[in-house]
C-alpha cells in the first residue's frame, strides 16, 4: 500500500569512510514525520548516519536533505532545527543539570530569559525535579540520559535525533524514556531513534529503517510490516525424529520454511507461501506425525529484522 507521506530527511547514496573502512556504503533512506526507528546491530553505522544528518560528518559522496536546512548553514544554525541526543557522554560533570541545559539552549541561539524558562520546561518534561540543581557528576545514568534528552528538546526543534536513548538505563528508566519519546511523537515532531534493541523500536516507531554493515537492508511503515502475510502459518508438530524430518522435507516442496524451532518433544515451524492447508493435512497424514497447532502467523518486526540480517538465510533451519 502506498502512503502519502512527507519525508523530513532524505539521504541518497551516502558514503562515509573512516580511513579505509566504509561506515556508510551507498546508504539511502527517507525519514517521514512521526517516530522512526533506526535499527541495527552495533557497528552498523547508526551513529555515523545521525552525525551525517547533523553535518558533524561530511560524507565522501551522496546527499542528505533535511527539511528547513540549507547547505550553507553552520552546525549551530542546524541545531536550531535539529535537536541531538548523542550516544556517548556529552555532559559537563561539574555543572548543575539546569545550568547545563540552559547553557546548551543558549548555544542553540535562545536569548537568556527564554533559555531559563525553556530549560525548566524541558527538565519538567523529562521528570527531573529538584535534582536539576545538583552537579551532574552526582547523577545516576538514568538521570544523565534525562538531562541529555532535556538539552535536545529545550530549544523546541522540529527534528529530534536520539542516538541509543535508553543506553545504560534500568528497565523502569527505559520504559519512561520510551514513554517520553512517544509523547514527543504526539507533538508533531519528527524523531529518529537509533537502537540495536528490536522491541524498543517496535514499541514506539511508526516507521523503521534497518541498517547493517553500512547499508540499508529494509525500511517501511510498521503497519505495513506488521500486517498478516497471507499464506504464512505457524505449526507445531510431534512425532519421531525420522518422521518429522520426512515431513519437513516434503513440506519444503510445497512452501517456504521461514524457521524451525526444535524443542525436543515438539517442533515449531513457520512457513510462508502455503497455498492450501489441505496439502498440509495430507502431508501430516502421510508422514504419521501429529499436528498440535496451526494458525496464521503475523509477520513481526523480529522476523523482518532477522530475515534482513541473514541475507535470505532462514534462521534455525539447519537441523533438518
Ligand atoms: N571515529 C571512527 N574512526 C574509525 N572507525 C569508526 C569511527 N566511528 C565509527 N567507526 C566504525 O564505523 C562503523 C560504524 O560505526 P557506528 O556508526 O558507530 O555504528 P553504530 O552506531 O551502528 O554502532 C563501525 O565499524 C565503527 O567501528
Ligand atoms: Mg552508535
Amino acid at each position: 500500500m502506498e502512503q502519502i507521506q512527507k519525508y523530513k530527511i532524505r539521504a541518497e547514496k551516502i558514503i562515509v569512510k573512516y580511513g579505509k573502512s566504509i561506515a556508510l556504503d551507498s546508504f539511502t533512506a527517507s525519514i517521514p514525520e512521526g517516530i522512526s526507528g533506526l535499527l541495527g546491530p552495533n557497528g552498523a553505522g547508526k551513529s555515523t548516519f545521525i552525525k551525517s544528518i547533523l553535518g558533524l560528518i561530511e560524507p565522501a559522496s551522496g546527499k542528505i536533505k533535511v527539511d528547513g536546512v540549507r547547505d550553507d548553514m553552520t552546525t549551530i544554525e542546524r541545531r536550531d532545527i535539529i535537536g541531538y541526543m548523542p550516544e556517548h557522554q556529552c555532559l559537563i560533570d561539574n555543572m548543575e543539570g539546569f545550568e547545563f541545559v540552559s547553557y546548551m539552549s543558549r548555544l542553540s541561539g535562545l536569548p537568556r530569559s527564554d533559555a531559563v524558562e525553556r530549560s525548566h520546561a524541558a527538565l519538567d518534561f523529562v521528570g527531573l525535579g529538584e535534582e536539576r540543581y545538583r552537579e551532574i557528576s552526582s547523577y545516576s545514568t538514568g538521570m544523565k540520559q534525562r538531562v541529555k534528552l532535556a538539552q535536545c528538546i529545550a530549544h523546541d526543534p522540529e527534528i529530534l535525533l536520539l542516538d541509543e536513548p535508553t543506553t545504560g538505563m534500568d528497565p523502569d528508566g527505559k520504559k519512561e524514556m520510551l514513554n517520553l519519546i512517544e509523547r514527543l511523537g504526539g507533538l508533531d515532531k519528527t524523531l529518529l531513534i537509533s537502537s540495536h534493541i528490536l522491541h524498543e523500536i517496535e514499541q514506539v516507531s511508526d516507521y523503521v529503517v534497518i541498517i547493517n554493515k553500512g547499508r540499508k537492508v529494509k525500511s517501511g511503515f510498521m503497519d505495513d510490516i506488521m500486517k498478516t502475510d497471507e499464506g504464512r502459518y505457524k505449526l507445531k508438530i510431534l512425532g519421531d525424529r525420522k518422521d518429522i524430518h520426512q515431513f519437513i522435507e516434503s513440506l519444503k516442496k510445497n512452501c517456504e520454511i521461514i524457521r524451525t524451532v526444535d524443542k525436543q518433544k515438539e517442533v515449531a515451524v513457520v512457513v510462508s507461501d502455503l497455498d492450501k492447508t489441505d496439502k498440509l493435512f495430507e502431508l501430516v497424514e502421510e508422514s504419521g506425525i501429529q499436528l498440535r497447532y496451526l494458525r496464521p502467523d503475523l509477520l513481526t518486526l523480529e522476523d523482518f529484522f532477522l530475515e534482513s540480517l541473514s541475507g535470505g538465510e532462514k534462521s534455525g533451519d539447519r537441523s533438518y
